[in-house]
Protein backbone atom coordinates (compact mmCIF):
# COMPACT_ATOMS: atom_id res chain seq x y z
CA UNK A 1 0.00 0.00 0.00
CA UNK A 2 1.32 3.58 -0.84
CA UNK A 3 1.61 6.23 1.50
CA UNK A 4 -0.68 8.63 -0.14
CA UNK A 5 -3.77 5.87 0.30
CA UNK A 6 -3.01 4.67 3.58
CA UNK A 7 -3.13 8.52 5.17
CA UNK A 8 -6.51 8.31 4.58
CA UNK A 9 -6.87 6.56 6.92
CA UNK A 10 -5.19 8.82 9.03
CA UNK A 11 -6.00 11.88 10.79
CA UNK A 12 -2.68 12.40 12.60
CA UNK A 13 0.29 13.16 10.72
CA UNK A 14 2.61 10.28 11.62
CA UNK A 15 1.95 7.03 11.98
CA UNK A 16 5.02 6.11 14.41
CA UNK A 17 3.78 2.65 15.46
CA UNK A 18 2.65 1.53 12.36
CA UNK A 19 5.94 2.28 9.86
CA UNK A 20 7.75 0.96 12.81
CA UNK A 21 6.44 -1.99 13.21
CA UNK A 22 6.41 -2.54 9.13
CA UNK A 23 9.73 -2.03 9.39
CA UNK A 24 11.07 -4.28 12.00
CA UNK A 25 8.62 -6.92 10.67
CA UNK A 26 9.81 -6.44 7.22
CA UNK A 27 13.71 -6.44 8.45
CA UNK A 28 12.79 -9.79 10.43
CA UNK A 29 11.03 -11.32 7.40
CA UNK A 30 14.47 -10.29 6.02
CA UNK A 31 16.61 -12.25 8.39
CA UNK A 32 14.05 -15.02 8.11
CA UNK A 33 12.90 -15.25 4.82
CA UNK A 34 10.02 -18.23 6.07
CA UNK A 35 8.69 -15.54 8.45
CA UNK A 36 8.96 -18.85 10.84
CA UNK A 37 11.30 -17.88 13.64
CA UNK A 38 10.23 -17.09 16.81
CA UNK A 39 11.60 -13.74 16.94
CA UNK A 40 9.34 -13.18 14.49
CA UNK A 41 6.19 -14.03 15.98
CA UNK A 42 7.36 -12.25 19.38
CA UNK A 43 7.18 -9.19 17.31
CA UNK A 44 4.06 -9.35 15.99
CA UNK A 45 2.83 -10.81 19.54
CA UNK A 46 4.19 -7.49 20.96
CA UNK A 47 1.53 -5.33 19.14
CA UNK A 48 -1.76 -6.88 21.22
CA UNK A 49 -2.19 -5.00 24.37
CA UNK A 50 -2.81 -8.62 25.92
CA UNK A 51 -2.30 -8.55 29.54
CA UNK A 52 1.32 -10.40 30.18
CA UNK A 53 0.03 -13.01 32.71
CA UNK A 54 -3.04 -14.34 31.01
CA UNK A 55 -2.49 -17.60 28.22
CA UNK A 56 -5.27 -16.24 25.82
CA UNK A 57 -6.50 -18.97 23.68
CA UNK A 58 -10.14 -18.31 22.71
CA UNK A 59 -9.88 -16.82 18.77
CA UNK A 60 -12.76 -18.99 18.08
CA UNK A 61 -14.62 -16.72 20.44
CA UNK A 62 -13.18 -12.94 20.05
CA UNK A 63 -9.52 -12.01 19.37
CA UNK A 64 -8.10 -9.03 20.79
CA UNK A 65 -7.39 -6.21 18.28
CA UNK A 66 -4.02 -5.10 17.87
CA UNK A 67 -2.35 -1.76 19.21
CA UNK A 68 -2.62 -0.40 14.98
CA UNK A 69 -6.20 -1.29 14.81
CA UNK A 70 -6.95 0.09 18.75
CA UNK A 71 -5.51 3.56 17.53
CA UNK A 72 -6.63 3.88 14.60
CA UNK A 73 -10.12 3.09 15.94
CA UNK A 74 -9.78 6.05 18.98
CA UNK A 75 -8.34 8.54 16.73
CA UNK A 76 -11.39 8.31 14.80
CA UNK A 77 -13.66 8.03 17.44
CA UNK A 78 -12.44 11.12 18.96
CA UNK A 79 -12.77 12.69 15.50
CA UNK A 80 -16.51 12.19 15.10
CA UNK A 81 -17.08 13.13 18.62
CA UNK A 82 -15.51 16.26 18.39
CA UNK A 83 -17.00 16.61 14.85
CA UNK A 84 -20.60 14.99 14.28
CA UNK A 85 -21.54 16.84 11.59
CA UNK A 86 -22.60 15.44 8.31
CA UNK A 87 -19.64 17.09 6.40
CA UNK A 88 -17.14 15.19 8.69
CA UNK A 89 -18.77 11.97 8.52
CA UNK A 90 -18.95 12.33 4.08
CA UNK A 91 -15.38 10.44 4.22
CA UNK A 92 -16.41 7.00 5.72
CA UNK A 93 -18.35 6.52 2.43
CA UNK A 94 -15.35 6.31 0.63
CA UNK A 95 -13.73 4.40 3.27
CA UNK A 96 -16.38 2.01 3.22
CA UNK A 97 -15.79 1.28 -0.26
CA UNK A 98 -11.59 1.20 -0.15
CA UNK A 99 -12.66 -1.43 2.80
CA UNK A 100 -15.29 -3.80 0.93
CA UNK A 101 -12.12 -4.05 -1.92
CA UNK A 102 -9.98 -4.93 0.56
CA UNK A 103 -11.91 -7.35 2.16
CA UNK A 104 -13.00 -8.90 -1.44
CA UNK A 105 -9.74 -9.02 -2.81
CA UNK A 106 -8.57 -11.42 0.52
CA UNK A 107 -11.74 -13.11 -0.72
CA UNK A 108 -11.15 -13.63 -4.30
CA UNK A 109 -14.48 -12.29 -5.08
CA UNK A 110 -15.83 -8.98 -6.53
CA UNK A 111 -16.21 -5.94 -3.96
CA UNK A 112 -20.17 -5.66 -5.48
CA UNK A 113 -20.54 -8.99 -3.41
CA UNK A 114 -19.48 -8.01 -0.08
CA UNK A 115 -21.91 -6.30 2.46
CA UNK A 116 -20.03 -4.75 5.89
CA UNK A 117 -22.35 -6.12 8.47
CA UNK A 118 -22.44 -6.12 12.16
CA UNK A 119 -21.28 -9.98 12.75
CA UNK A 120 -21.90 -13.31 11.36
CA UNK A 121 -24.79 -13.79 13.23
CA UNK A 122 -26.13 -11.14 11.20
CA UNK A 123 -25.13 -11.84 8.27
CA UNK A 124 -26.15 -15.30 8.16
CA UNK A 125 -29.70 -14.24 9.24
CA UNK A 126 -29.87 -12.01 6.20
CA UNK A 127 -29.43 -15.38 4.20
CA UNK A 128 -31.50 -17.61 6.66
CA UNK A 129 -34.70 -14.86 6.16
CA UNK A 130 -33.81 -13.32 2.88
CA UNK A 131 -34.47 -16.95 0.17
CA UNK A 132 -37.61 -17.66 -0.80
CA UNK A 133 -38.73 -20.81 0.24
CA UNK A 134 -42.10 -22.25 0.32
CA UNK A 135 -43.91 -25.36 2.43
CA UNK A 136 -42.35 -28.55 1.24
CA UNK A 137 -39.32 -27.41 0.23
CA UNK A 138 -35.73 -28.82 2.19
CA UNK A 139 -32.97 -26.77 4.13
CA UNK A 140 -30.06 -29.36 4.89
CA UNK A 141 -27.99 -28.02 8.46
CA UNK A 142 -25.73 -30.06 10.34
CA UNK A 143 -26.18 -30.71 14.11
CA UNK A 144 -22.89 -28.56 14.69
CA UNK A 145 -23.96 -25.84 12.80
CA UNK A 146 -23.90 -22.69 15.21
CA UNK A 147 -27.43 -21.23 16.49
CA UNK A 148 -26.82 -18.46 13.86
CA UNK A 149 -27.37 -20.92 11.14
CA UNK A 150 -29.52 -24.14 12.92
CA UNK A 151 -31.77 -22.18 15.49
CA UNK A 152 -32.25 -19.38 12.90
CA UNK A 153 -32.91 -21.79 10.08
CA UNK A 154 -35.89 -23.64 12.27
CA UNK A 155 -37.35 -20.92 13.61
CA UNK A 156 -38.44 -19.64 10.33
CA UNK A 157 -39.40 -23.15 9.12
CA UNK A 158 -41.76 -23.21 12.36
CA UNK A 159 -43.26 -20.13 10.69
CA UNK A 160 -43.32 -20.88 7.47
CA UNK A 161 -43.82 -25.08 7.03
CA UNK A 162 -40.66 -26.32 5.04
CA UNK A 163 -38.54 -28.68 6.06
CA UNK A 164 -35.08 -28.55 8.13
CA UNK A 165 -32.96 -31.72 8.08
CA UNK A 166 -30.37 -31.57 10.72
CA UNK A 167 -27.12 -33.94 9.38
CA UNK A 168 -25.56 -35.53 12.29
CA UNK A 169 -21.73 -35.29 13.16
CA UNK A 170 -19.32 -37.96 13.77
CA UNK A 171 -16.20 -36.77 15.72
CA UNK A 172 -13.64 -36.77 14.62
CA UNK A 173 -15.01 -36.84 11.49
CA UNK A 174 -13.87 -40.08 9.43
CA UNK A 175 -12.85 -38.77 5.99
CA UNK A 176 -13.47 -36.13 3.50
CA UNK A 177 -15.43 -38.39 1.17
CA UNK A 178 -17.37 -39.66 4.01
CA UNK A 179 -18.87 -36.22 4.57
CA UNK A 180 -19.44 -35.08 1.21
CA UNK A 181 -21.37 -38.40 0.56
CA UNK A 182 -23.53 -37.46 3.96
CA UNK A 183 -24.75 -34.61 1.74
CA UNK A 184 -25.19 -36.41 -1.55
CA UNK A 185 -27.59 -39.02 0.21
CA UNK A 186 -29.45 -35.86 1.92
CA UNK A 187 -30.37 -34.20 -1.40
CA UNK A 188 -33.27 -34.76 -2.49
CA UNK A 189 -35.25 -32.98 -5.21
CA UNK A 190 -36.83 -30.51 -2.72
CA UNK A 191 -33.37 -29.27 -1.38
CA UNK A 192 -33.09 -25.39 -1.64
CA UNK A 193 -30.46 -24.46 0.89
CA UNK A 194 -27.31 -26.68 2.43
CA UNK A 195 -26.17 -24.12 5.37
CA UNK A 196 -22.64 -25.36 6.31
CA UNK A 197 -20.23 -24.63 8.89
CA UNK A 198 -16.48 -23.92 6.99
CA UNK A 199 -15.07 -24.69 10.65
CA UNK A 200 -17.11 -25.70 13.16
CA UNK A 201 -16.67 -24.26 16.88
CA UNK A 202 -17.90 -27.05 18.38
CA UNK A 203 -14.82 -29.72 17.52
CA UNK A 204 -13.28 -27.93 15.20
CA UNK A 205 -14.16 -29.92 11.66
CA UNK A 206 -13.16 -28.20 8.67
CA UNK A 207 -16.37 -29.23 6.09
CA UNK A 208 -15.08 -29.86 2.26
CA UNK A 209 -17.21 -26.44 1.26
CA UNK A 210 -15.99 -27.10 -2.40
CA UNK A 211 -17.23 -30.38 -2.56
CA UNK A 212 -20.41 -29.98 -1.09
CA UNK A 213 -20.99 -26.58 -3.05
CA UNK A 214 -19.89 -28.58 -6.52
CA UNK A 215 -22.72 -30.99 -5.40
CA UNK A 216 -25.39 -28.50 -5.09
CA UNK A 217 -24.18 -26.59 -8.41
CA UNK A 218 -26.56 -27.52 -11.67
CA UNK A 219 -29.35 -28.31 -8.90
CA UNK A 220 -30.37 -24.52 -8.09
CA UNK A 221 -29.43 -25.54 -4.43
CA UNK A 222 -28.33 -22.47 -2.57
CA UNK A 223 -24.85 -23.17 -0.74
CA UNK A 224 -24.78 -20.98 2.76
CA UNK A 225 -20.92 -21.27 4.27
CA UNK A 226 -20.42 -19.82 7.99
CA UNK A 227 -16.71 -18.74 7.77
CA UNK A 228 -16.87 -17.30 11.69
CA UNK A 229 -13.64 -19.52 12.08
CA UNK A 230 -12.23 -18.99 8.94
CA UNK A 231 -11.97 -15.23 8.08
CA UNK A 232 -8.51 -13.77 8.87
CA UNK A 233 -7.49 -17.33 10.02
CA UNK A 234 -7.33 -19.42 6.80
CA UNK A 235 -6.10 -17.96 3.47
CA UNK A 236 -9.93 -18.44 2.08
CA UNK A 237 -10.69 -18.28 -1.66
CA UNK A 238 -14.13 -18.00 -2.34
CA UNK A 239 -14.29 -18.06 -6.02
CA UNK A 240 -12.69 -21.80 -5.60
CA UNK A 241 -15.21 -22.71 -2.90
CA UNK A 242 -18.32 -21.95 -5.26
CA UNK A 243 -20.60 -21.22 -2.39
CA UNK A 244 -23.46 -18.87 -2.80
CA UNK A 245 -22.98 -16.62 0.51
CA UNK A 246 -20.50 -16.57 3.10
CA UNK A 247 -20.75 -15.16 6.79
CA UNK A 248 -18.06 -14.06 8.93
CA UNK A 249 -17.16 -11.34 12.08
CA UNK A 250 -13.75 -8.86 11.90
CA UNK A 251 -13.97 -9.67 15.63
CA UNK A 252 -12.90 -13.10 15.50
CA UNK A 253 -9.57 -14.40 13.58
CA UNK A 254 -8.97 -10.96 11.87
CA UNK A 255 -8.70 -9.32 15.31
CA UNK A 256 -10.39 -6.44 13.61
CA UNK A 257 -12.88 -4.68 15.62
CA UNK A 258 -15.76 -5.62 17.91
CA UNK A 259 -19.04 -5.79 16.28
CA UNK A 260 -17.86 -6.00 12.59
CA UNK A 261 -18.86 -8.95 10.18
CA UNK A 262 -19.06 -9.43 6.72
CA UNK A 263 -21.73 -10.35 4.39
CA UNK A 264 -20.50 -12.35 0.72
CA UNK A 265 -23.18 -12.69 -1.84
CA UNK A 266 -22.24 -14.31 -5.15
CA UNK A 267 -23.89 -11.65 -7.77
CA UNK A 268 -26.49 -13.62 -9.41
CA UNK A 269 -27.78 -14.38 -6.62
CA UNK A 270 -27.92 -11.21 -4.73
CA UNK A 271 -31.07 -10.45 -6.48
CA UNK A 272 -32.77 -13.03 -5.22
CA UNK A 273 -32.28 -12.41 -1.68
CA UNK A 274 -34.27 -10.17 0.56
CA UNK A 275 -33.07 -7.66 2.83
CA UNK A 276 -34.78 -8.54 5.96
CA UNK A 277 -33.57 -5.05 7.09
CA UNK A 278 -35.02 -2.07 5.40
CA UNK A 279 -35.01 1.73 6.73
CA UNK A 280 -33.28 4.95 6.04
CA UNK A 281 -30.87 4.74 3.24
CA UNK A 282 -32.86 2.12 1.44
CA UNK A 283 -33.03 2.16 -2.06
CA UNK A 284 -33.80 -0.05 -4.81
CA UNK A 285 -30.91 1.44 -6.44
CA UNK A 286 -28.25 -0.11 -4.00
CA UNK A 287 -25.85 -1.73 -5.80
CA UNK A 288 -24.69 -5.19 -5.49
CA UNK A 289 -24.39 -6.07 -1.72
CA UNK A 290 -24.80 -2.66 0.02
CA UNK A 291 -28.41 -3.55 0.03
CA UNK A 292 -27.85 -5.80 2.90
CA UNK A 293 -25.79 -2.46 4.75
CA UNK A 294 -29.09 -0.75 5.32
CA UNK A 295 -29.89 -1.35 9.03
CA UNK A 296 -29.07 2.48 10.66
CA UNK A 297 -27.02 4.59 12.38
CA UNK A 298 -23.75 2.92 12.17
CA UNK A 299 -20.55 3.15 14.17
CA UNK A 300 -18.16 4.52 11.73
CA UNK A 301 -15.33 4.95 13.00
CA UNK A 302 -15.57 1.36 13.08
CA UNK A 303 -14.42 1.43 9.01
CA UNK A 304 -11.06 2.71 9.45
CA UNK A 305 -10.37 0.36 12.01
CA UNK A 306 -11.75 -2.67 10.02
CA UNK A 307 -9.31 -1.38 7.40
CA UNK A 308 -6.62 -1.55 9.76
CA UNK A 309 -7.28 -4.65 11.09
CA UNK A 310 -6.50 -5.84 6.85
CA UNK A 311 -3.37 -4.58 6.74
CA UNK A 312 -2.13 -5.82 9.71
CA UNK A 313 -2.86 -9.34 8.46
CA UNK A 314 -1.92 -8.60 4.83
CA UNK A 315 1.48 -7.46 6.28
CA UNK A 316 2.44 -10.41 7.38
CA UNK A 317 0.57 -12.69 4.51
CA UNK A 318 -2.64 -14.43 4.88
CA UNK A 319 -1.07 -17.35 4.22
CA UNK A 320 1.64 -17.04 6.23
CA UNK A 321 -0.98 -16.50 9.45
CA UNK A 322 -2.54 -19.49 8.00
CA UNK A 323 0.76 -21.21 8.35
CA UNK A 324 1.54 -20.11 11.70
CA UNK A 325 -1.85 -20.72 12.96
CA UNK A 326 -1.98 -23.91 12.20
CA UNK A 327 1.33 -24.72 13.44
CA UNK A 328 0.39 -23.60 17.01
CA UNK A 329 -3.21 -26.03 16.86
CA UNK A 330 -1.32 -28.80 15.25
CA UNK A 331 1.16 -28.43 18.24
CA UNK A 332 -1.33 -28.60 21.01
CA UNK A 333 -3.19 -31.30 19.14
CA UNK A 334 0.10 -33.64 18.95
CA UNK A 335 1.23 -33.18 22.17
CA UNK A 336 -2.63 -33.09 24.10
CA UNK A 337 -2.80 -36.59 22.02
CA UNK A 338 -0.25 -38.21 23.97
CA UNK A 339 -1.97 -37.21 27.07
CA UNK A 340 -3.32 -40.59 29.01
CA UNK A 341 -6.19 -38.85 30.17
CA UNK A 342 -6.85 -36.49 27.17
CA UNK A 343 -9.34 -37.48 24.35
CA UNK A 344 -8.67 -35.53 21.71
CA UNK A 345 -11.78 -34.65 19.50
CA UNK A 346 -10.59 -32.76 16.74
CA UNK A 347 -9.17 -34.04 13.16
CA UNK A 348 -5.35 -34.17 13.00
CA UNK A 349 -5.53 -33.65 9.23
CA UNK A 350 -5.09 -30.04 7.56
CA UNK A 351 -8.16 -31.03 4.95
CA UNK A 352 -10.62 -31.67 8.01
CA UNK A 353 -9.42 -29.03 10.81
CA UNK A 354 -8.44 -25.55 10.94
CA UNK A 355 -7.32 -23.87 13.94
CA UNK A 356 -9.87 -24.94 16.57
CA UNK A 357 -8.55 -27.83 19.23
CA UNK A 358 -10.87 -29.17 21.29
CA UNK A 359 -10.40 -32.42 23.49
CA UNK A 360 -11.55 -34.00 26.70
CA UNK A 361 -10.03 -34.65 30.32
CA UNK A 362 -11.18 -38.09 31.28
CA UNK A 363 -10.23 -37.53 35.04
CA UNK A 364 -12.01 -34.80 35.78
CA UNK A 365 -15.45 -32.76 34.58
CA UNK A 366 -15.43 -30.42 32.03
CA UNK A 367 -16.57 -27.73 33.99
CA UNK A 368 -14.18 -28.37 36.74
CA UNK A 369 -11.07 -28.60 34.86
CA UNK A 370 -11.99 -25.31 32.83
CA UNK A 371 -12.31 -23.63 35.72
CA UNK A 372 -8.88 -25.02 37.67
CA UNK A 373 -7.46 -23.66 34.42
CA UNK A 374 -8.43 -19.88 34.86
CA UNK A 375 -8.14 -19.71 38.55
CA UNK A 376 -4.84 -21.70 38.62
CA UNK A 377 -3.17 -21.08 35.32
CA UNK A 378 -5.13 -17.72 33.99
CA UNK A 379 -5.84 -19.94 30.82
CA UNK A 380 -8.65 -17.84 28.64
CA UNK A 381 -10.36 -20.77 27.30
CA UNK A 382 -14.06 -22.23 25.75
CA UNK A 383 -15.45 -25.16 26.99
CA UNK A 384 -18.92 -27.21 25.98
CA UNK A 385 -19.67 -28.84 29.36
CA UNK A 386 -21.72 -31.51 28.16
CA UNK A 387 -23.73 -32.79 24.95
CA UNK A 388 -21.59 -34.59 22.29
CA UNK A 389 -19.32 -31.88 21.74
CA UNK A 390 -17.91 -31.82 25.18
CA UNK A 391 -14.40 -30.78 25.98
CA UNK A 392 -12.38 -27.89 26.44
CA UNK A 393 -11.29 -25.81 23.40
CA UNK A 394 -7.90 -24.27 22.65
CA UNK A 395 -8.14 -21.83 19.51
CA UNK A 396 -4.75 -20.16 18.98
CA UNK A 397 -4.06 -17.00 16.41
CA UNK A 398 -0.79 -15.72 16.07
CA UNK A 399 -0.35 -13.53 19.01
CA UNK A 400 0.51 -16.73 20.61
CA UNK A 401 3.79 -18.67 21.20
CA UNK A 402 4.92 -21.79 20.94
CA UNK A 403 6.12 -21.47 24.25
CA UNK A 404 2.30 -20.38 25.56
CA UNK A 405 0.78 -24.09 23.69
CA UNK A 406 3.68 -25.87 25.95
CA UNK A 407 2.66 -24.58 28.85
CA UNK A 408 -0.97 -24.40 28.66
CA UNK A 409 -0.74 -28.26 27.54
CA UNK A 410 1.57 -28.70 30.71
CA UNK A 411 -1.38 -27.35 32.94
CA UNK A 412 -3.84 -30.05 31.41
CA UNK A 413 -1.18 -32.38 31.89
CA UNK A 414 -0.95 -31.62 35.21
CA UNK A 415 -4.66 -31.15 36.36
CA UNK A 416 -5.82 -34.39 34.32
CA UNK A 417 -3.74 -36.43 36.56
C1 LIG B 1 -19.28 -21.10 13.64
C2 LIG B 1 -19.82 -19.84 14.25
N1 LIG B 1 -20.80 -19.17 13.62
C3 LIG B 1 -21.30 -18.03 14.09
C4 LIG B 1 -20.84 -17.48 15.25
C5 LIG B 1 -21.44 -16.22 15.75
O1 LIG B 1 -20.51 -15.19 15.68
P1 LIG B 1 -20.93 -13.74 16.15
O2 LIG B 1 -21.28 -13.86 17.60
O3 LIG B 1 -19.72 -12.91 15.90
O4 LIG B 1 -22.10 -13.35 15.35
C6 LIG B 1 -19.84 -18.13 15.97
C7 LIG B 1 -19.34 -17.58 17.23
O5 LIG B 1 -18.52 -18.12 17.90
C8 LIG B 1 -19.31 -19.33 15.43
O6 LIG B 1 -18.33 -19.99 16.07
Amino acid sequence: MNNTRRDFFRLTAVPVAWRAFETALNAAAARSPEAADESYWQMVKRQFPLDERLIYLNAANVCPASRLVLDRHFEFLRDFHSNPSFQNRDKYVEMRETVRAKIARMLRVSAEEIAITRNTSESSNFIVEGIDLKPGDEVIITDHNHPSNNDSWKMRARREGFVVRSLPVTVPAPSVEKLVADFERAITPRTRVIAITHVTNTTGIQYPAREIASLARGRGIHVHLDGAQTFGGLDVNLRDIGCDSYAASVHKWLMGPLEAGILYVRAERIPRIWPSIVTAGWSDDLKGARKFEVFGQQDDPKIPSIDAAMDFINLIGVPAVEARMRALAKRAKLQLKNLPAVELRTNLEPELSGGVVKFRLLNIPTKRAYDLLWEKYRMAIAMTPSGDSEGLRFSPQVYNSMEEIDRAVAAVKEISG
